[in-house]
């Protein structure tokens, strides 16, 4: 594998809904075959030792898509929780939810409590999953939970630094995104990792999410590994 490899990779799974407009398929059929890819691109991480992935799986404005379609996904999770969490487990994956469980249904929400307190103690692959998730609420949160602090007495406002803003957000302790996919061809954020990708390199494959194979993955880690990245500095 093409070195260096990125310590945390970052995934907006896009283009689901075009793949099965494609295939002349149901939407929730889209959705289907991207658990697919996502359970290859999981296992292939693990196993090239990567510390971090971060996948965009529901963001706070899909709910304003179809309450089918809305759903379908939400069948899709729990589907996906109940059946990939021995198996996550056992590899020493590590689940994090990034988002407001608490806007969850209540069987969704106990299965990602659940998902979360099983692997707590795991060394290996960080998971990150992004459900019910968006930057700025991200944002917005950990600007609460330090005033709450500064309230209690807890901390000063003038220790309120990067740092301090960092260890409030859900992916603290994690590394900074290094690299950021996005498929489909789409080259926006839509409020994915907002700080957390302030350096991060960005590629933008045209490749539809559920076509996203471990070819697409390997090719993406090698582009990766050729980026000049100088962080604001310059090389001799
Ligand atoms: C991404 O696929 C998956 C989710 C947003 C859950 P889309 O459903 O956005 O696919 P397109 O963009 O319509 O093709
Ligand atoms: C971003 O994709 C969210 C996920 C992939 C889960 P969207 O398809 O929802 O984003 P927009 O609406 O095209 O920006
Ligand atoms: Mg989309």
């Amino acid at each position: 594998m093409s070195q260096p490899l990125p310590r945390h990779v970052a995934i907006i799974m896009d283009g689901n809904g075009r793949w099965a407009k494609a295939h002349k398929i149901k939407v929730a059929l889209g959705h289907r075959k991207g658990v697919e890819a996502l359970r290859a691109i999981i296992r292939e991480s693990s196993d090239l030792g990567i510390e971090a992935l971060s996948l965009y799986a529901f963001s706070t404005e899909n709910w304003r898509r179809s309450p089918q379609e809305v759903a379908a996904l939400m069948g899709l999770l729990l589907e996906y929780f109940t059946s990939e969490i021995d198996e996550l487990d056992e590899k020493n994956v590590r689940i994090r939810i990034l988002g407001d469980k608490d806007g969850m249904p209540d069987k969704q929400r106990a299965a990602l409590i659940n998902a979360e307190a099983r692997t707590r103690d795991n060394t290996g692959l960080n998971l990150n999953l992004a459900i019910n998730y968006g930057g700025r609420a991200e944002l917005a949160r950990a600007a609460r939970l330090l005033a709450e602090k500064a309230v209690r007495g807890e901390i000063a406002p003038e220790d309120i630094g990067e740092d301090a803003l960092a260890n409030e957000l859900y992916t603290a302790g994690l590394p900074d995104v290094d690299l950021l996919i996005r498929t489909s061809g789409e080259m926006r954020l839509s409020n994915f990792l907002l700080y957390q990708c302030a350096y991060a390199e960005f590629l933008f494959p045209e490749t539809l999410w559920p076509d996203f194979g471990l070819e697409d993955y390997h090719a993406a880690l090698a582009a990766f590994a050729g980026r000049d990245r100088r962080f604001g500095g310059r090389k001799a």
